[in-house]
């Protein structure tokens, strides 16, 4: 039986939906990925340009998806055709393919958190913190440990346990929080922290112009994956939602809290490379900068081990809970479209995700070749087209949704629409074409 056929159950409280929102939303993106890529871009410039697309492009284009969920009580998928458009259904596609393809790599770096739980419970980082790095990050051991992440994800989604894992992100956000602010306090008596804060915090406004316009691909990819958007997880969530909600207010709700913590993850990991000497004007580590960082940090605090223990549990949690979403619209795609059963899809896709995955897992080059390729082209293509959708096909009817559970349509509905329609197909236009002119870039200088 497809989806279709299926009474629509709704979520028991509002908790629920914020809960597994933020639990997609809160992940890698924005303790590992986040703080890298402001290290690699520049710092503060590019800080300050991602949160202006989060404010101006992400906020708006969740509710882009809420509305879309919400409205057609489908998965991607089911959404277009319920809502009479489903030549569109090739949005929900080219998102599949972005999960597909992200959830490969994303494994990989959930197999490293994994490892790195084990470390802190018998014996520690290796005493260089660097060479630890190197070590996870590939060979067998990095392989294995994306094995056993993938296979932690599939087990979620086969077994069908997302309330276990609502209530696992209950505790992980608050925990998450607790940690990054222990380990922000502890940072700021670091040595050289004060260099960190200000590669991180201090952006140069005179040179805002030329340097904003390099970085924003960089920029769009991150809001758009921090986010969980482009992907269609997020109409995936709202199509369960009842129509008293508040889309708008629950759409504030979590990206505010999204954001907190990728501010605070920075505010963690930029003392911490500035102490250890890292030069951040050149670049700061890349992939392993937090790993490096924080295992740094643990092997000389007090109780350094547990609370490192404690840390990379609560980031697998997180990841676990990232992944999830993605697996699920994914699967929802596969058995939508080719009318196989939930298990046997979900044990067939991880396979092959797996083995998709595993370049990553040898050779950071590859890892970088896939997440720009995800990230920077295929979520801002996604999220383009879901825009246009709303903003040119389907306005009035996205207007009356967005206007259910608030008493109608206010002067927000306005500026959202006009943003949906004009700003943001015109700057994710503007950002597809730098990106796919940097991957090139990127693919010569790295490959061949
Ligand atoms: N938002 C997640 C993170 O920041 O780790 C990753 C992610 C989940 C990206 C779901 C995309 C997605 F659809």
């Amino acid at each position: 039986m497809s989806s279709i056929d299926i009474p629509r159950e709704q979520w028991a409280t509002r908790a629920g939906f914020i809960l597994a929102a933020v639990g997609s939303a809160v992940g890698l993106g924005n303790i590992w990925r986040f703080p890298f890529l402001t290290a690699e871009s520049g710092g503060a410039i590019f800080v300050l340009v991602y949160l202006l697309l989060v404010a101006l492009i992400g906020l708006p284009v969740m509710l882009v998806e809420f509305v879309i969920g919400r409205r057609s009580e489908r998965n991607p998928i089911g959404a277009f055709r319920r809502l009479g458009h489903p030549s569109w259904r090739f949005a929900g596609a080219i998102g599949a393919f972005a999960g597909f393809v992200i959830l490969s790599y994303y494994s990989v770096v959930g197999g490293w958190v994994l490892q790195y739980i084990v470390a802190s419970f018998s014996g520690g980082y290796g005493g260089d913190a660097e060479l630890f790095f190197v070590e996870t990050a590939s060979g067998t051991n990095a392989i294995v440990s994306h094995a056993a992440f993938m296979g932690l994800v599939a087990g979620i989604v086969a077994l069908g346990v997302r309330e276990g894992l609502e209530r696992a992100a209950k505790v992980m956000v608050p925990s998450v929080i607790v940690l990054l602010v222990i380990l922000a306090g502890y940072g700021a008596t670091l040595p050289n922290a004060s260099t960190g804060y200000q590669f991180y915090l201090n952006p140069d406004v005179s040179t805002f112009a030329s340097d904003a316009v390099s970085i924003l691909p960089a920029a769009a990819g991150q809001a758009f994956f921090t986010l969980s958007l482009g992907m269609g997880v997020m109409i995936t969530y709202s199509s369960y939602l009842g129509e008293d909600r508040d889309l708008l207010n629950d759409s504030i709700i979590i990206v505010v809290i999204d954001t907190f913590i990728a501010i605070l993850a920075g505010l963690v990991v930029f003392p911490f490379l500035a102490s250890q000497g890292v030069d951040l004007e050149t670049g700061g580590g890349g992939a392993g900068a937090v790993f490096i960082s924080l295992a740094t940090a643990f092997e000389s605090m007090p109780a350094g081990h547990l609370v490192g223990g404690l840390f990379f549990i609560m980031l697998a949690i997180a990841a676990l809970s990232s992944a999830f979403s993605i697996l699920e619209v994914v699967v929802s795609f596969v058995t939508d479209t080719f009318d196989v059963d939930r298990v046997p899809a979900t044990i067939g896709l991880a396979a092959v995700i797996f083995v998709v995955g595993i370049p990553t897992a040898t050779d950071l080059n590859y890892l970088d070749a896939y997440d720009l390729f995800a990230n920077n082209i295929l979520l801002i293509v996604g999220g383009l087209l879901l825009s246009i959708f709303i903003g040119w096909v389907y306005a009035p009817d996205a207007l009356e949704e967005l206007g259910q559970g608030r008493g109608g349509n206010g002067l927000f509905d306005t500026y959202w629409i006009t943003v949906v329609r004009v700003v943001v197909p015109l700057v994710l236009l503007y950002t597809v074409y730098l990106a796919v002119v940097e991957y090139i870039e990127f693919l010569q200088g790295t490959f061949f």
